[in-house]
């Protein structure tokens, strides 16, 4: 998904696992998207709140959850 952004494109991406998180910077700085892909660490509850607080923040085209799904309607 990175790669098929536009040059000011971003992913805010999320999650709570630092051993596959560490894993998976190894790749997207491999294909050069690194600095594409903005990891916030920590329960995506939190990211959300974080997120939904910053008045004058971009809206999002899309977004997509793959895990959690218990909290899937309070996302
Ligand atoms: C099924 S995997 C997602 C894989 C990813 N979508 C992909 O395609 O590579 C679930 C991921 O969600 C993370 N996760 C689980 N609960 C979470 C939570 N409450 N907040 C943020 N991330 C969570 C796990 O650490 C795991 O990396």
């Amino acid at each position: 998904m990175a790669l098929a952004l536009p040059e000011d494109g971003i992913i805010v991406a999320c999650d709570i696992n630092d051993e596959y998180t560490s894993e998976a910077r190894k790749y997207w700085h491999a294909v050069g998207a690194g600095s594409k892909i903005d990891l916030k660490f920590g329960p995506a509850m939190d990211m959300v709140h974080e997120l939904s607080s910053q008045d004058n923040r971009e809206p999002f085209d899309f977004v997509f959850i793959d895990a959690d799904k218990g909290n899937y309607s309070n996302y």
